[in-house]
């Protein structure tokens, strides 16, 4: 099982919409067994899978993951799970004797129903704290959707080295194999200030950035998003010209994502 988490302290950026996206298109275009783990408390991502039905969700919840001990045979045995976000997750960060353990829960549970899945996918919160930390350690990919306003870019460095949570801070110390898959420009509109932006993110970041065979991977802002996220179903099966504009556009930035996991 290849896990990817989707992290960016910043919120807003659309980590939850392509996490869900992501999983329908590992779980329903490339065919994998797909295990989506919700750690937001705002339970974005449990909510647009719920609602879609596409997934079975586990009445295992994820911060029972961390805090305690969960036997596999628990989690339903179907393709494509949720294990949805729940409110004790805010508790989580108060619990600091706690956090190894958390941490170690995390990773033997993974471990032990990783034969079971081919891909797992975690969303956070977008805060830096003991869900986005647990998840940076065990994960072996990390993508990073951000937005092209100046405050975004300039909380790169933060990204990368936050003393708890950067990337550079982790792959040094706890977690060597964590590869950054790269940032992603998302929610992307074709105004001259974005594009500056880009621009600039590119000269400044560009080995960040996801490199395609027509330049770096970004995904439009497009009302399908929202509209899918809102139905809980994927956006290639919103039937409406925009939606299959923008599917055009987001099928190879995931696929080379999935690519990049070795996932094919
Ligand atoms: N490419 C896009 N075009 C238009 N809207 C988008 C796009 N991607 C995401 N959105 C919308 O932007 C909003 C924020 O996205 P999302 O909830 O995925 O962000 P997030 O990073 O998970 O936020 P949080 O940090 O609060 O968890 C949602 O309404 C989502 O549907
Ligand atoms: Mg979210």
């Amino acid at each position: 099982m290849k896990t990817l988490v989707l992290a960016n302290q910043k919120g807003g950026v659309g980590k939850s919409a392509i996490a869900v996206q992501l999983a329908y298109y590992f779980a329903l275009v490339l065919e994998k067994r797909v295990l989506v783990i919700d750690f937001d408390h705002q339970r974005n991502s449990s909510k647009a899978i719920r609602t879609g039905g596409l997934a079975e969700v586990s009445s295992v919840t994820s911060s029972q993951i961390l805090t305690g001990r969960v036997d596999p045979a628990q989690i339903n045995h179907a393709e494509f799970v949720l294990l949805p976000g729940d409110g004790d997750l805010i508790k989580m960060e108060k619990q600091a004797a706690e956090h190894n353990t958390f941490a170690t829960n995390l990773y033997t549970f993974l471990a032990e129903i990783g034969d079971r899945f081919d891909v797992c996918i975690i969303d956070t919160n977008p805060n830096p704290d003991i869900r986005q930390l647990a998840s940076l350690v065990v994960s072996d990919y990390v993508l990073s959707p951000l937005q092209l306003n100046q405050e975004a870019i300039d909380g790169i460095g933060d990204l990368l080295n936050h003393e708890n949570i950067g990337i550079r801070k982790i792959q040094a110390t706890i977690n060597k194999k964590l590869d950054l898959i790269g940032i992603l420009p998302n929610i992307v509109e074709p105004t001259p200030f974005q594009r500056d932006n880009f621009r600039d993110l590119s000269a400044a970041f560009a080995r960040l950035l996801i490199p395609l065979d027509n330049g770096f991977a970004a995904i439009k802002k497009t009302t399908a998003v929202p509209e899918a996220q809102a139905a809980g179903v994927p956006v290639w099966k919103i039937e409406k010209t925009s939606a299959r504009t923008a599917w055009a556009h987001m099928r190879p930035v995931f696929s080379k994502i999935a690519s990049h996991m070795g996932v094919e």
